[in-house]
């Protein structure tokens, strides 16, 4: 079959990217242009601010993930984009410029489901190794900013390709996601914006047993019910741990440091690791160590059960937080004691990012799965069901 060159644009919350995806294994080309600078005063995404960003930056960002990819507008097969889940206006623009593209250049479009694309931005550079063979089921874990969710995935009765997956949603967080804890306990911390990058370093630095965090526990009358077709459904929670750490906070007169050192920080976009050492005590390192740890704890000891109950072969790991050092090498560590195969993607294609839309949109593209016309960005889309 001929190659198939897809344009994937997302812009689903504060990175704006294009990417060209050839044939559903061979990145072309992956643009992301970040919005960092502008939320970083903040601690966090604007809304606004993130749809404003996303319309100036579109147009460019477009054009060069086509050159660097040599492709051009005409000579491109499909055009793919994120319809949800994600921010309402953010994702409109990405929406509304995808359609009026596949509309004037008459080419095929393509929705994705943005946590599909984290699930694809593992099968896009596993295919790209050469890796194809998957023993199923799969369970994969998407943990970002916006999502801590545990997906059963199967290969699709009666598929055109090897790569069209049924979903089942068999977890997820009860409160805010992972990497949502990450940035509001930076936040706290005066660390700055996005939390887990600058987290995940520093928790090298400090003693994961210092300080004690109770696992997670919800107690609602929920917890673990069995889902629909009564198998039990893994919840996770990571408002809790957000609470106590504002509360040892408080409770250590740690407070004023805190908020010296984020008005230090806010004087420094780009610090180096060196600047923010400079800027903790022993007591800031070990807190935030030990709250690094009691989230990759959970995280890992959750997926692994999950994984056992639903007899899981292989595990993907993905979405912003598959980026953390500790949780790779924990899952790496104990899923291969258990037998089971761990697949990460790289940290570039961790993070939001548009080829993994790309990639996700090839199986679509085989099965003339195209968006209607008429279909509208969807900040609650589900995957699966
Ligand atoms: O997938 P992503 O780019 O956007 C969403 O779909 O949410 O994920 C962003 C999230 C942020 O919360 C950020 O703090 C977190 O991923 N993150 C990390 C790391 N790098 C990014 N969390 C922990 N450790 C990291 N190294
Ligand atoms: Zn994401």
């Amino acid at each position: 079959m001929a190659d198939v060159f897809i344009l994937g644009i997302e812009s689903s919350c504060d990175e704006t990217a294009a990417a060209v995806v050839r044939s559903g294994e061979h990145m072309e080309s992956n643009v992301v242009l970040s919005q960092f600078a502008t939320h970083q005063p903040y601690g966090g995404v604007v809304p606004e601010l993130a749809s404003r960003e996303h319309l100036r930056g579109i147009v460019p960002v477009v054009r060069r993930a086509l050159e660097e990819a040599r492709q051009s507008y005409k000579s491109i097969d499909a055009i793919a984009v994120t319809q949800g889940p994600g921010l309402a206006g953010a994702l409109l623009v990405g929406v509304t410029y995808a359609k009026a593209l596949a509309f004037s250049l008459e080419k095929p479009l393509i929705a994705v489901n943005h946590l599909e694309g984290h699930i694809h931005a593992v099968l896009l550079e596993e295919r790209q190794r050469g890796n194809r063979d998957f023993p199923f089921p799969v369970l994969a874990l998407v943990v970002s900013g916006g999502h801590t969710h545990l997906y059963l995935a199967n290969q699709k009765a009666h598929a055109t390709n090897s790569f069209s997956w049924t979903y089942k949603n068999v977890g997820r967080t009860r409160d805010d996601a992972a990497g949502e804890a990450y940035d509001k306990v930076a936040k706290l911390l005066g660390l700055g914006y996005p939390g887990g990058p600058i987290i995940d370093r520093l928790a090298k630095h400090g003693n994961s047993k210092a300080v004690k965090f109770i696992p997670a526990q919800i107690k609602g009358k929920d917890r673990n019910a069995p889902a629909h077709d009564g198998e039990a459904f893994i919840d996770f929670s990571f408002s809790g741990i957000k609470t106590a750490v504002l509360r040892y906070v408080e409770l250590n007169d740690m407070k004023k440091t805190c908020e010296d050192r984020q008005g230090k920080l806010a004087h420094n976009p780009k610090p180096s690791l060196e600047d923010v050492l400079a800027l903790c005590d022993k007591k800031t390192l070990d807190l935030v160590a030990s709250f690094q740890r009691a989230v990759v704890d959970d995280l890992v000891g959750k997926t692994l059960k999950a994984a056992e109950q639903f007899n899981a072969s292989t595990l993907f790991i993905t979405g912003g937080v598959a980026a953390n050092s500790e949780l790779r090498a924990r899952f790496e560590q104990q899923a291969g004691q258990e037998g089971l195969r761990v697949y990460f993607p790289s940290r570039p294609l961790s993070t939001d990012n548009a080829a993994m839309i790309a990639a996700a949109a090839y199986p679509k593209f085989l099965a003339g799965d195209f968006a209607d016309p008429e279909f509208s960005a969807e900040a609650s889309l589900p995957l699966g069901r």
